[in-house]
């Protein structure tokens, strides 16, 4: 057994050791939180129950555990540790208030709404699933023997019903975080979802008995809970965002707001290198959608790629507005200069904390690919040239994300400089960028397919040109009528 593998093994070990106090305690305070109605010392009575629920619970835990090491597709910078760190302690959490909520308020007051947002959103949306399902099951184990064995009547069938309503909410609430596109969009959806499985709650609750009182008890209990969950998860995301570091979407797009600091320096230091960013931005996040990659990420990539440029902003080319300072300098420590911006704007990266695939792309986005522009100027200077001396001196792509942004960092530049005059020119010249790169190894430590570079040079070649439409001289229609 390798030492990697020894490592997991260890990991799991302790993390189910760690369980399985973790398990007693919930069905401990649950058992408690439930008869607290009755008699807080009832739980030693009904052991014969607490037993059995307590090994159901720990088997629960162990299912969700081996889900979690098996799980792929986690959010960005989310690992298997925090994912357990948030996880389990929410489902404890779902399973505690569910049960306080059963036996002093409604069972249809539950909490799942925020469990599956707040899980889903952080790790993943399938995780977000199973975490509402595992609490909606947890629940009931924690609920029925009490209700049974010492509330008999009381309640009736409401409190399986509502683990029904639970689940659900849960499959409905799948959708909404599938579906998200800002954070606003994903609170109203979640408080659609909350409305109509407080129905089912609603229509439910009759069958303790058809009263009118019953059917909107039960609904409003429903709507007020799911309600007070959302928002609860709307408050606490920020939260957990700062303290498990893990990137979701809305932490994306926030740090892409034009009024970061770091891009508002950008725009006034270095306006050419911001401009550049911005439509290089615009063709990635397009790329992105069109290999079915995640576009906020690209965006972020894009807006971050030559974070380094900021340290010396007037040795490239799109800054300069008439003094280039290149003309004084021998092309050798020309490239010194140009070439350090990825290295550059990888430690500043890292030292912000973003995720790996920004960093990445910041460093890996122009490769080992030669200068050409000063291999030319040196070779015309005279003297024995090496193009490897003009060579980018960073790791080839390694990640999707760095390949739309070493093909759309060209493309962008290129058009800029030289406007194609027709879609067949435009075709051509992105379509000679790709092959050139393919040709000089820069995709060879990616797993990127042919396909997925057919469609990032179709989404280029859709979007360049409402990129460089130009004005009507409005003056100019005038004179001529
Ligand atoms: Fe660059
Ligand atoms: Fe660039």
């Amino acid at each position: 057994m390798d030492s990697e593998k020894k490592t997991i093994l260890k990991r799991r070990i302790i993390s189910a050791a760690a369980l399985l106090p973790a398990a007693f305690l919930v069905v401990y305070f649950s058992y408690c939180l439930m008869l607290g109605r009755a008699n807080i010392f009832a739980v030693t009575n009904i052991y014969f129950a607490f037993v059995p629920a307590f090994l159901v619970m720990y088997a629960l835990f162990i299912t969700m555990m081996i889900y979690l090491s098996g799980e792929k597709q986690f959010t960005w910078s989310c690992t298997w540790l925090k994912a357990e760190l948030i996880a389990f302690p929410v489902i404890a959490f779902t399973v505690l208030i569910n049960c306080a909520m059963a036996a002093w308020v409604s069972p249809y007051a539950t909490p799942i709404a925020f469990t599956v947002l707040l899980t889903g959103v952080l790790i993943s949306p399938r995780t977000g699933l199973y975490c509402g399902l595992l609490s909606a099951v947890a629940s009931a184990i924690c609920i029925a023997p009490p209700v049974y064995f010492y509330l008999p009547g009381e309640f009736g069938l409401s409190f399986a019903m509502s683990a029904v309503v639970d689940f659900v909410t849960a499959f409905f609430m799948l959708f909404v975080i599938n579906r998200k596109y800002n954070r606003f969009s994903l609170i109203w959806g979640a408080i659609a979802v909350s409305l109509g499985t407080a129905l089912i709650g609603a229509v439910m609750s009759l069958l303790d008995g058809w009263t009118l009182r019953n059917f909107f008890g039960g609904y409003a209990l429903g709507v007020i809970g799911n309600v007070v969950a959302v928002c609860a998860f709307t408050a606490v995301l920020p939260v957990f965002e700062y303290f498990s570091r893990i990137w979701t979407d809305f932490k994306l797009a926030e740090v892409c707001g034009l009024n970061q600091p770091i891009l508002r320096k950008m725009s006034e230091e270095a306006p050419g290198t911001f401009n550049h960013s911005l439509n290089v931005a615009n063709l990635a996040e397009n790329c992105a959608i069109s290999i079915g990659l995640d576009p906020y990420m690209a965006r972020t990539c894009a807006y971050y790629h030559d974070i380094g440029k900021m340290n010396d902003p007037l040795y490239f080319s799109e800054n300069q507005t008439g003094y280039n300072p290149h003309d004084d300098l021998i092309p050798e420590v020309s490239v010194a200069k140009i070439r350090r911006h990825t290295r550059d704007g990888y430690e500043q990266l890292r030292k912000m904390r973003f995720p790996d695939e920004v960093c990445r792309a910041a460093l890996e986005h122009h490769g080992d690919s030669p200068i050409m522009f000063f291999y030319t100027k040196a070779t015309k200077l005279g003297g024995i040239v090496d193009i490897a001396d003009f060579r980018y001196d960073c790791p080839t792509p390694t990640t999707k994300y760095s390949v739309i942004i070493m093909i759309c960092d060209i493309c962008e530049s290129m058009t800029r400089a030289v406007q194609p005059e027709s879609e067949q020119a435009l075709e051509k010249t992105v379509d000679k960028v790709i092959r050139d790169k393919l040709a000089d190894g820069q995709f060879d430590n990616v797993d990127i397919t042919i396909k997925d570079l057919e469609n990032i040079k179709n989404t280029i070649v859709k979007v360049i040109p409402g990129m460089l439409h130009k004005r009507i001289d409005y003056a100019k229609a005038k004179e001529e009528r």
